[in-house]
């Protein structure tokens, strides 16, 4: 089986010293740096704007990946671009115009994502195949860490390989929500390349062990 990529969500790491968390995962080998944006309105949590990502960004060279869990999308794009976002991933669920926020995305030459719910079909996706870099399969509803992992979800993963397949583009896989060692081997099997994990890296003691748990690597 392939090893995925590992992308630990910030969402659970220590708030009070977010830069050395951050720091501490990328000496330990993290990939992508998963940084979750909530505004209280698409989704019922608070978390950090473009001025905390942008005090961040010197702490680590890897790719700052930013999920966008807010409504409008649009207005946010530039700030958070300018803040040094190297992919900007948004929900398919926040209308209307999710072609054109993907386009207004890439005109600023950074890597574009859609993001789909548990409620919504991998249908939903289809029209926008060819612009996106990063699809990112919710396994649990957004909002929290620390949630359980949707097993209804592995269906849909495996269709939405399928459909990239087709495509023949090279588009990544994410998935968030509920990964562990456990359920990471069943979404990796079902096709997902990159693995975003709050929880069982940051509540972890050893940061390194975790995410090569989640690899599948024993080290
Ligand atoms: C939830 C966030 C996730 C969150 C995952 O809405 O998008 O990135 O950090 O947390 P765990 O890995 O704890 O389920
Ligand atoms: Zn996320």
């Amino acid at each position: 089986m392939r090893v995925p990529l590992i992308a630990p969500s910030i969402l659970s790491a220590n708030f009070a010293c977010l830069g050395d968390e951050i720091k501490a995962v990328d000496k330990q080998g993290a990939d992508w740096i998963h940084l979750d944006v909530m505004d209280g309105h698409f989704v019922p949590n608070i978390t950090f704007g473009p001025v905390v990502l942008e005090s961040l960004r010197s702490y680590s060279k890897l790719p700052f990946d930013v999920h966008f869990m807010i409504e409008p999308i649009d207005p946010f794009i530039e700030p958070f671009v300018r803040a040094g976002a190297d992919q900007i991933s948004f929900h398919i669920e926040v209308g209307p115009h999710a072609h054109r926020s993907l386009q207004h995305i890439k005109s600023f030459g950074i890597k574009a994502g859609i993001v789909i719910c548990p409620a919504t079909p991998a249908i939903a996706i289809s029209e926008v195949l060819d612009l996106v870099d990063n699809i990112l399969v919710m396994t649990v509803n957004p909002g929290f860490g620390g949630q359980k992992f949707l097993t209804s979800q592995l269906a849909k993963i495996r269709k939405i390989y399928e459909m990239v397949k087709e495509t023949g583009r090279l588009i990544s896989i994410s998935v968030d929500g509920g990964i562990n060692a456990q359920t990471a081997s069943l979404v990796v099997e079902a096709g997902a390349n990159v693995l975003i994990a709050g929880t069982s890296i940051y509540n972890q003691p050893n940061y390194g062990q975790a995410m090569n748990a989640l690899r599948g690597v024993q080290k």
